[in-house]
């Protein structure tokens, strides 16, 4: 090693002896291991690493490293931290670890199938699992959504999605068709396409001069005065989606190529969609001939106790643009479904042997993943966790649990449908978003993983969850807002 590399570890080192108990006990993860039939992981080197060379994403970069938060290994409904201590999973990890961690089903799946092929090219070749994946997932998709597209996250599926509704109508002969519709607080993952759908406004500022050109929004959907401490879809705002109508004026639905929405927008701090909305999108777009793209990301897979939102809340989209949950998180994978005859539609305008979409990835369904998602969907289906949170009245446990911290200090609305739910709480007038993040880090202190997007709290726990647990993790929060000013 050279001077300088020398004195780099040194002083990372010495950075970490400050900021962090670094070093890891492994006696947890041994009795977690010791529960699965698979072999135990090589202890990561934690000791000896620096924090410098990872730019971490959506986070405060140089703040975490001064006080790092590190989790080391994960099994059922927990983490564990560097420190030793067991963190109950409030919000499957990103939203996406619905049957919980450290599924042997999933791991053994995905073990087997690095030994046996570890990688195959997608384009103009395939593997049998890709295909049995996508049929797998076909098979609980609603209504005519039955064609697969792989991709291999959120933000890949939302542009695929994009691209496909272009690709729709041009071979219809409507190729002037390229305005999107998105809506203000949406969140579509940060593609530039993504991006310029979605509605949060630090998430465009930096990059606004490179978005879309042709994109406008629709109102969000979120009024306290209206819907405040809403249990479930609230009875005010559906005539919120007719403002789609003056937009349709504006562009000229001729121009229009898609709608996007989230069913709940997610990141913005679960934003329930009113009573009748997305009926009332899906009747405005069939009357002007827009697609309505669902994104999915977040509310697919169980998390509203159906497959997808479209079926919990009774809306079909014409595409739906689905990751994370779809193979448990275990290796990236995105799937985006689209209506039959729409594939159709571009499959057959291209001329014989040309392809029909110059589109795709090179991990695009990746034997990793593509295996850990048939492991996934069987592990679903075989515990029934898709439609786990209705069937066993779970979410009305998780909104009782949840709507009983109303009392709390500085609790602004409480809202939640399915297993995902919000504290919002009144920012202070001189820091916006600080006490977020106090109620997130004392959570944390306390043993509870919960999310914080501004200073609204987040919840969406694994499918798994029991309802002691639901109890304790709305303790935690009770606990960390009372101690929090
Ligand atoms: C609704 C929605 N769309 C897209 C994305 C982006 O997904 P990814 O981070 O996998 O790119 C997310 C991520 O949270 C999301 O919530």
């Amino acid at each position: 090693m050279d001077e300088g590399a020398v004195r780099r570890r040194k002083s990372g080192a010495a950075a970490m002896d400050n900021a962090m108990p670094y070093i890891v006990s492994h006696s947890w993860e041994i009795a977690m291991n010791q529960r699965d039939t698979t072999p135990s992981p090589a202890e990561p080197d934690t000791a000896a690493a620096s924090m410098q060379a990872l730019w971490m994403p959506f986070t405060a970069n140089r703040a975490f490293k001064q006080a790092p938060r590190l989790l080391v290994a994960a099994h059922g409904m927990h983490y564990r931290s560097s420190d030793g201590r067991e963190v109950l999973d409030g919000t499957s990890g990103l939203w996406c670890v619905n049957a919980g961690h450290g599924r042997e089903p999933i791991v053994r799946a995905i073990q087997q199938q690095a030994a046996r092929m570890d990688y195959a090219p997608p384009f103009q070749l395939g593997h049998p699992l890709e295909f049995e994946a996508a049929e797998a997932l076909s098979a609980i998709a609603p209504g005519r959504l039955k064609r697969v597209f792989f991709t291999n996250s959120g933000s890949e599926s939302v542009d695929t999605a994009l691209k496909i509704a272009l690709a729709y109508h041009r071979a219809r002969g409507q190729g002037q068709r390229s305005v999107f519709i998105g809506r203000e607080r949406g969140y579509h993952g940060v593609g530039f396409g993504g991006i310029s759908v979605g509605g949060i406004p630090g998430n465009r500022k930096m990059f606004h001069g490179a978005l879309l050109p042709h994109v406008d929004h629709l109102p969000h959907t979120h009024d306290l005065e209206h819907q405040g401490f809403s249990r479930g879809q609230p009875e005010w705002g559906a005539h919120l989606a007719d403002e789609l109508e003056r937009l349709v004026q504006l562009h000229d639905a001729s121009n229009i190529a898609a709608v996007i929405v989230e069913p709940v927008a997610g990141s913005a701090g679960v934003l329930v969609p009113p009573r009748g909305y997305l009926q009332r999108l899906r009747s405005l777009c069939d009357r002007h001939g827009l697609l309505l793209v669902f994104d999915e990301v977040i509310t697919g897979y169980g998390r509203l106790g159906a497959p997808f939102a479209a079926q919990a809340l009774g809306v079909l989209p014409d595409i739906m643009v689905t990751a994370k949950a779809v193979n448990n998180g275990s290796v990236p994978l995105g799937a985006v479904f689209v209506r039959e005859d729409l594939a159709d539609t571009v499959l057959d305008a291209a001329a014989d042997g040309a392809i029909e979409l110059p589109h795709g990835y090179t991990y695009s369904g990746h034997p990793l993943a593509t295996a850990a998602t048939l492991a996934t969907q069987r592990l679903y289906a075989d515990e029934g966790l898709l439609e786990r949170a209705r069937r066993d009245g779970l979410d009305l446990h998780f909104e009782q649990a949840l709507h009983a911290l109303r009392d709390c200090p500085n609790v602004r609305d409480i809202r939640n449908l399915g297993l995902m739910g919000a504290v919002e709480l009144h920012p202070r007038s001189d820091a916006a978003g600080q006490r977020g993040h106090e109620v997130f880090q004392r959570c944390f202190e306390l043993g509870a993983l919960v999310r914080y997007t501004g200073d609204t709290i987040a919840l969406s726990p694994p499918l798994i969850i029991e309802r002691a647990q639901i109890d304790r993790l709305a303790d935690t929060l009770r606990q960390a807002l009372r101690e929090t000013r």
